[in-house]
């Protein structure tokens, strides 16, 4: 490979780790398997070494992927908390043995232990009670989650034991067991809600959810495997986690003191079969030097200690054909791979069809028509194509070609630096994206239109009697029953509905436009801060990016959308029809309101009203609700047990906190 090429492959490989690191850790969406992910840094990492003009401290293969949120508040983790260097093969595990028998110059002993598939955590204790616990972060610092961790059942809030040191910091992994997982996703079915991926991303997700009611509704649970701090019990890895499990927190009883790396290599072995009947899931085993001394002795890279080593299991994999590719269109324009494969029967299910995310994951597989591909499933996420074998592709073989043009409407296709993803710009007429826009209108957490579902917008688009969402207002239910799928009860009940959904509160009927990045929770606190399609449709760019949580993406869409003046038709024949296009008055915000010009945060469980309240009468009276304590924000309203998080960061920056009757009384509201 040219050196020109390499820096290419190098950029490429560099912008989609981070991409993907970012769907990993913040988002709690990973698109691509780890053992996908692990070929990839693999690759990064050989081009860097082949390639040494081009290493960068910046690159994704010197520092770790950051679950850093901006709602909670960081504290610095006093011993780095890093990453571990992965392997997938024994003779890599065998070097690994060789590298370290060679620094110590005698034999060593490893602790085997699960990897468990979680979200990691670093918990401290002083003087034998809970003190706080934060996320992975960037490794350097994290995320104070302690209010969250706190509603762990199983982990200690303050210990007996002997030899517990006056400070000490436990590290292990939130997990949800498989059962908890499985129920936590029937309920969400059932109300509607997206079902977690994997019980890992459940975990992550809900270790970061602001509200630490809802996560005490959920069964997490806590293993440790790491003790740090100044003295501590023993100097022996293997003996300090008997110590810590008889100081009353979960350790698991699978670890294991291995004297030889062939004792190593059987326990993996073991355990790969055994993990089917484990109640949580694990993705390896991690092979720890058990005495501290050496394993300070061989310290650390940027990322990862050089005394540990995790073991990864793959995924199970099948090899299949790749007959063709589909390219759908999206609700927003947006073009996505599908590969159509010769059906292969994987883990349980038969597999006709993987997804390709993006025309850059089709790049970075130097994908061919007709490829002997390797799919895999992991975890629950749909099957992927991780790899093509080359050796068997037949030479009069094409690339495959990402279109340039809209494979539904024909528009030429366009992308931003930004985003991964091609769209197709024919927001008016793509017929996808005007289905996609319906089927989004009528939604359950949008206008809840019932009796409608994709087929029959399908039906009424293809029947010309739906173009788009004001469209819906004007059906009658003579038309709609001459219908050949749709029968006279089925019409009365779509009309219904219809006429129902004029009833949506605003803050709704505004996420039910669609716009695009404009969420659930944008659309609730635009619809709070300006009252009223008018005014937020007149909003400068200045007015929406004050707006807490509002960036200058989601402005310029909001800027985008008004400007269309097909849109303004729409919103005004909408509003014809009756819907909310404002909130009621007693909900509008009093723009020289009492609290106007303050930044209030919430914490803690209220008496007089609820937190959603709270939140809707501080907009209201003209202040900022915002979800963390900064050197801006007025002052903390705390109600009962409020996150010590947020309390510990007012007190820091000296942010003055009042209580529920406080505010009541300054607000007027109690006399
Ligand atoms: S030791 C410096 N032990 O795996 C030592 N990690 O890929 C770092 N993990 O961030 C961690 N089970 O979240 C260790 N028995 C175990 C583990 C474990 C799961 C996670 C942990 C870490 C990640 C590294």
């Amino acid at each position: 490979m040219k050196a020109e090429e390499a820096k290419r492959r190098i950029d490429l490989l560099r912008t989609e780790i981070n991409r993907h690191n970012d769907l990993y850790y913040k988002l709690n969406k990973p698109e691509i398997s780890d053992f996908e992910y692990d070929l990839l840094m693999h690759e990064l990492e050989t081009l860097e070494k082949l390639f040494p003009e081009h290493k960068a401290s910046d690159s994704p293969s010197q520092k770790i992927g950051s679950d850093i949120s901006r709602e909670f508040v960081q504290l610095d983790h006093e011993y780095p908390m890093l990453s571990l260097a992965n392997t997938y093969s024994n003779e890599e595990l065998i070097e690994f043995d060789r590298r370290i028998k060679k620094s110590a110059g005698r034999d060593v002993s490893y602790t085997c232990e699960l990897k468990i598939d979680g979200a990691s955590i670093s918990i401290k204790y002083s003087d034998a009670r809970f003190n706080y616990a934060v996320t992975r972060g960037d490794g350097e610092k994290g995320d104070n989650v302690s209010a969250n961790i706190l509603t762990i059942k199983s982990l200690p809030k303050s210990i007996t034991g002997e030899r517990v040191p006056r400070d000490f910091f436990v590290r292990g992994e939130i997990i949800f067991h498989r059962e908890d997982f499985r129920l936590l996703n029937e309920a969400r079915l059932e109300s509607g809600e997206q079902p977690f991926v994997n019980p890992r991303n459940a975990a992550a997700g809900t270790i970061k959810l602001l509200d630490h009611v809802a996560v005490a509704a959920r069964p997490l649970d806590c293993y440790l495997y790491y003790l740090l701090g100044k003295d501590l019990p023993s100097r022996s890895h293997y003996e300090n986690m008997q110590r810590v499990a008889s100081w009353g927190f979960k350790v698991s009883d699978a670890m294991k003191l291995c004297n030889s790396i062939d004792e190593v290599v059987d326990y993996i072995k073991y355990w790969d079969n055994a993990r089917k009947n484990l109640d949580f899931d694990i993705d390896g085993v991690v092979i720890k030097v058990d005495n501290l001394d050496l394993q300070s002795e061989l310290g650390y890279t940027a990322k990862t200690p050089r005394w540990a080593v995790a073991y990864k299991y793959k995924a199970e994999q099948a090899s299949t054909r790749l007959v063709s590719i589909s390219f759908q269109v999206g609700r927003t324009g947006a073009v996505t791979p599908v590969a159509n494969l010769e059906p292969v029967f994987l883990a349980g299910t038969t597999v006709k069809r993987a997804s390709l995310h993006n025309a850059d994951q089709i790049k970075l597989l130097d994908l061919h028509c007709n490829d002997t591909v390797f799919i895999e499933k992991g975890g629950e996420i749909i099957p992927k194509i991780v790899g093509v074998d080359g050796e068997i592709r037949s030479p009069d073989s094409r690339p495959v070609a990402f279109p340039s043009s809209c494979p539904e409407c024909g528009t030429a296709l366009q992308k931003t630096e930004e985003e991964a993803n091609w769209y197709c710009p024919n927001y008016r007429s793509c017929p996808p994206q005007i289905k996609g826009r319906i089927e989004h209108f009528i939604s359950r957490k949008a206008m809840d239109i019932g009796g409608l579902g994709e087929e029959t917008v399908d039906l009424l688009y293809s029947e010309n009697l739906v173009r788009n969402v004001a469209d819906l207002y004007e059906l009658k239910a003579e038309a709609l029953a001459e219908l050949e799928r749709l029968g006279k009860r089925s019409a009365a009940n779509i009309i219904r509905s219809v006429r129902k959904s004029t009833g949506t509160p605003f803050h709704r009927v505004l996420y039910a436009l669609g716009i695009r990045h404009v969420g659930e929770t944008t659309a609730r606190t635009l619809a709070h801060q300006f009252g009223s399609i008018e005014r937020l449709a007149e909003a400068s760019r200045e007015e929406l990016t004050k707006v807490p949580d509002i960036g200058p993406k989601i402005t310029s869409s909001i800027i985008d959308y008004f400007s269309d003046t097909d849109n303004i038709s729409l919103l005004v024949r909408l509003k014809e029809y009756g819907l909310n296009f404002a909130m009621p008055e007693t909900q509008q915000i009093e723009s020289e309101g009492i609290l106007s010009g303050r930044t209030i945060v919430i914490s803690g469980v209220f008496v007089h009203h609820s937190r959603e309240e709270y939140k809707e009468m501080i907009m209201r009276l003209g202040g900022k609700y915002s979800s963390s304590v900064t050197s801006r924000t007025d002052f903390l309203l705390s109600g009962e047990s409020p996150g010590p998080s947020k309390t510990e960061a007012a007190r820091n920056l000296g942010v003055q906190i009042i209580d529920e009757e406080s505010f009541l009384l300054m607000i007027g509201q109690l006399s």
